[in-house]
């Protein structure tokens, strides 16, 4: 795993971007894993301290990290909502596990949510997105919720009135991915043991969304700017 510098045929990295994968796994999953599902992992478990029976509202959710967090959070035992802009993207969600969704689109999404969480709000909010939605989201926290904030795919880097932490009793948590192995490595190796156990027994099955040549990744990424990604896009670099 590294930040940068992956599409190349040969590239040099530090002994920790390097994790041992169960045999047999293609290469395809293998590049869907790591960064989305650690990220996941280290946002709903490690910081979050997400709990069987609590209700996580996944921002995104048909994204990368946004998938990633769906499976994440049916596996630690929580009840999943997925929020997600088309339907091809909602039923993707449910496809991989979520037990609702939002379409987060629509003016009264908040009202959705209310329903769907019986009155009482999201407790975890994993939030790849940013922008507006992220203010609306952590209206709707429930008590002493806690708002993970993974990214800005949205472009807008959203600002919070920090009266609604207080009203709410709740927490803002940041999410790096490229600070664990550096601030938390011992973490990381739990975390990463805890994925490859999950990998290895079948639990886990990550998804792999679109596949690329090399050629063409140009392609991936407009893919993923034009908002028409569903899970992580893969670049093959040989056949
Ligand atoms: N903090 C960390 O450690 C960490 C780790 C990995 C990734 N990230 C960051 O997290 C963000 C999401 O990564 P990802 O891999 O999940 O990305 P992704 O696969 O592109 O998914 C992002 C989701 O955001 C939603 N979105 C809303 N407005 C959008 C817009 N204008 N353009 C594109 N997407 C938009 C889309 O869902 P809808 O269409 O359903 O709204 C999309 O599925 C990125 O900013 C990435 O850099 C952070």
């Amino acid at each position: 795993m590294t930040r940068s510098g992956a599409l190349a045929e040969e590239i040099v990295v530090r002994p920790e971007a390097l994790h041992p994968l169960p045999d047999g796994g293609a290469a395809e999953v293998a590049a869907s894993f790591r960064a989305n599902y650690l990220t996941a992992l280290y946002a709903l478990s490690a910081r979050a301290s997400l709990c069987a029976g609590e209700q996580l509202l996944v921002l995104g959710a048909a994204g990368g990290t946004g998938i990633a967090a769906v499976q994440i959070g049916k596996l630690l035992g929580a009840r999943v909502i997925a929020a997600a802009s088309t339907p091809d993207k909602r039923a993707f969600a449910l496809a991989h596990g979520a037990d609702a969704v939002i379409d987060y689109t629509q003016t009264g999404w908040r009202d959705t949510l209310k329903e769907l969480t019986g009155g009482h709000g999201a407790d975890v909010i994993f939030d790849p997105v940013g922008g507006e939605i992220s203010v609306q989201a952590f209206r709707s926290i429930a008590w002493r919720g806690r708002h993970l904030v993974v990214g800005f795919a949205a472009g807008a880097i959203p600002a919070l009135p920090f009266n609604l932490p207080l009203l709410k009793g709740g927490a803002l948590l940041g999410v790096d991915l490229a600070q664990i192995p550096l601030r938390e490595p011992d973490v990381q190796k739990r975390l990463m043991l805890q994925l490859t156990g999950w990998l290895a027994d079948g639990q886990l099955k990550p998804v792999v969304g679109r596949v690329f040549a090399l050629g063409d990744f140009r392609e991936a990424f407009r893919t993923m700017q034009t908002r028409g990604a569903l899970g992580k896009m893969v670049v093959r670099i040989s056949t």
